[in-house]
């Protein structure tokens, strides 16, 4: 039975909340696993579904796998018995493409299913064979699988056209035990390329330059790589989300475990429309607000700059922000799917091709809506704890992608939330995130 959240809104959110560890690094963690035998230990490990969905990759290829109770999470790839990762599998969470450089890395052979496109945009992964192409690896894309096959990657050249964060990690995962140095250009920024670099690192393997858009992989003699116990960082998405929810409400939120620097982008963003920040601790952010945000325009763009990840979220905001925003939205073609659902809420929102214009109105009211994707997800939360009355999101297998334990985080805040069974009948729909 699926289930839906109904929420009381209109409440001043108060308190602290304690930020899992990240969904768009630990998955990426998890395919790096396998260029090693020896067993791996992950801390701050979120219990999330799509961890859940690369772990039935990771068994799947012949891993033992083990996540507690608690925050930690046991991987060996001792005895893989394949190197193929099926539609089946790969279709429900595109990050599972990832252990496509891992295994071509570490056994010179990779059968992957292409994840093809989702509901958010066409998500291409032709950065991703390109830059295994350019490694050396024999790459063909046969009845909807990328196969690669290579004695030994030769370390290369390689310029990105864009920064994608995937074929980065795809790249940097291959080129680990390759021989000689790879040098990636225009590679993705994220915090999330970090933390797979000094993973990998921890691991043996020799990567500077990550956090900058200039990799440098010097390749390490096959078989080097190694066990470890390394600690996943913080996720940075969940916790502008209970940022958001915070000041949207007026209320005053502190998001624990976090790298504020990591928030740079929004936190700016807010302050500028009015809201307080401050930093209690290092690993800490305080927000709080007692009067209404004023409108503000943003651009979504790799980081450094302002997150797609929190467009959705950031929209429900300025919805009852005073003036009038504008969103642009450059790194997906289809990602507005928030819009329909804040309008029934009473958002006035119009969207030419990649811009919405967003008029604040006073207030939202709660109606039933949809999670249509995992952010349109979270910006429905966030506008059910902001509305005026009682709102019902349907489709939380999208929510339950990326944040962990939502209801009990949002009632340690003060927000009245329940999830119950939906009895609805309603259809469930697709996405890989
Ligand atoms: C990661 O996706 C994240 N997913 C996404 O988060 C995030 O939105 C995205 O990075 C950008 O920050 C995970 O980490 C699991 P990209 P990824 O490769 O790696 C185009 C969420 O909500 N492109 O940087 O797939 C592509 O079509 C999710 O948690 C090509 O054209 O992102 C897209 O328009 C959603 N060819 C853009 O680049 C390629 O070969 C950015 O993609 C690869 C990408």
């Amino acid at each position: 039975m699926t289930e839906k959240l109904i929420i009381h809104g209109g409440k001043a959110l108060r308190g602290e909340v304690e930020i899992s560890g990240a969904k768009n690094s630990v998955l990426k963690l998890m395919a790096a696993t396998l260029l090693t035998g020896d067993s791996i230990e992950l801390r701050n490990v979120p219990h999330l579904s799509d961890v859940g969905v690369m772990t039935q990759v990771l068994k799947y290829l012949g891993c033992d796998v083990d996540q507690q109770d608690d925050d930690r999470l046991y991987i060996q790839a001792k005895n893989i018995t394949s190197c193929e990762a099926p539609y089946d599998l790969v279709r429900k969470m595109r990050a599972s493409f990832d252990v496509l450089g891992s295994l071509l890395g570490r056994f010179g052979e990779a059968r992957v299913a292409l994840p093809g496109g989702c509901s958010i945009g066409k998500r291409s992964v032709d950065l991703h064979v390109k830059g295994l192409i350019a490694l050396g690896a024999e790459v063909e894309i046969n009845h909807g699988y990328v196969e690669a096959k290579a004695s030994r990657l030769i370390g290369a050249e390689i310029l990105l056209d864009t920064p994608s964060v995937g074929a980065t990690e795809n790249i940097m995962l291959a080129a680990t035990m390759a021989e000689g140095a790879t040098i990636l250009s225009n590679a993705a920024q994220e915090p999330e390329i970090v933390d797979l670099a000094n993973f990998l690192n921890a691991m043996g393997a020799d990567i500077s330059g990550a956090g900058t858009n200039e990799l440098v992989i010097n390749g390490v003699k096959p078989g080097s790589l190694h066990g470890t116990t390394y600690s996943v960082m913080p996720d940075r998405i969940e916790a502008a989300t209970y940022l958001m929810a915070g000041v949207g409400t007026m209320g005053d939120v502190t998001v624990n475990n976090v790298l504020p620097v990591h928030l740079s982008s929004l936190t700016h963003k807010l302050i500028e429309m009015g809201a307080e920040i401050e930093m209690p601790s290092p690993n800490s952010i305080r927000i709080h607000s007692e009067r209404r945000l004023q409108a503000q325009n943003i651009v979504t763009q790799p980081y450094p700059g302002f997150p797609t990840d929190l467009q959705a979220p950031f929209m429900t905001l300025l919805s009852t922000a005073d003036g009038v925003s504008i969103v642009k939205e450059t790194i997906y073609e289809n990602r507005f799917k928030q819009v329909g659902e804040l309008k029934r809420m009473g958002a006035d929102i119009s969207v030419e091709r990649d811009v919405a214009v967003i008029t604040g109105v006073p207030h939202l009211s709660g109606a039933e809506v949809n999670a249509h994707d995992l952010r349109a997800g979270a910006a429905m939360v966030i506008a059910g704890v902001m509305a005026e009355g009682s709102t019902q999101v349907f489709d939380l297998h999208h929510l339950d992608r990326g944040y962990e334990d939502v209801v009990s985080k949002m009632r340690s805040l003060g927000a009245d939330i329940e999830r119950v069974p939906d009895t609805s009948g309603r259809p469930v729909t697709e996405e890989s995130a």
